[in-house]
């Protein structure tokens, strides 16, 4: 099973804000994010999971929380006290590939169990507090780049792939 950390990062490393919202709203990354990874299990913090609402149609909806009192009002969503226990439900379903889809918190124990990262390089600088974390750039190398008007996506595996 593949492990992919796929997110969207302005210029200047912020992914998001503090009260959950994304500081920008791109149609175009959306529907990549869509496209990429439609049918395939997501997993994610508590507090993205609140950020969107509800869960991502025609995909598997994984939340992480340490509250095990928490729960959610819709039926098709899994819940998870731990990413390696999210991580090892999927292996047991069986999926070729699943996505690690944020936010920072979940960015940063997911880099060093993820084998590939998708990533939109926003061409603009964004207000928020949470940013993406550092990656150690040796670590990873640029297997493709596709262009777009206010964003570039660049797909990273490890160096040693
Ligand atoms: N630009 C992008 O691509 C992108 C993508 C996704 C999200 N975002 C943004 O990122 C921000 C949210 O990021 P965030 O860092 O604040 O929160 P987060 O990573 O979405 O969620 C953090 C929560 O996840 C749970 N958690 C973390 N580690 C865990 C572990 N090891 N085991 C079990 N549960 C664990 C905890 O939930 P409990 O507190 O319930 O225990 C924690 O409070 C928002 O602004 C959102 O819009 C951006």
């Amino acid at each position: 099973m593949r492990i992919i950390l796929i997110s969207a990062i302005a210029k200047n490393g912020v992914i998001g804000r503090k009260n959950g919202e994304m500081p920008w709203h791109i149609k175009e990354e959306f529907q990549h994010f869509k496209n990429t990874t439609m049918g395939s299990a997501l997993i994610m913090g508590r507090k993205s999971f609140e950020s969107l609402g509800k869960p991502l149609k025609g995909r598997e909806n994984i939340i992480v929380t340490r509250n095990y009192n928490y729960s959610v009002s819709f039926d098709d969503v899994k819940i998870f006290y731990s990413l390696d226990e999210s991580i090892e439900y999927c292996e047991n379903k069986n999926y070729e590939k699943i996505f690690i889809i944020g936010g920072g918190e979940i960015y940063k124990q997911g880099i060093p169990k993820a084998d590939e990262l998708i990533l939109s390089h926003l061409k603009f600088d964004a207000e928020g507090e949470i940013k993406f974390p550092k990656i150690n750039s040796s670590d990873w190398k640029v297997v493709s780049t596709e262009e777009r008007d206010q964003f570039e996506i660049v797909k990273y595996v490890r160096s040693d792939e």
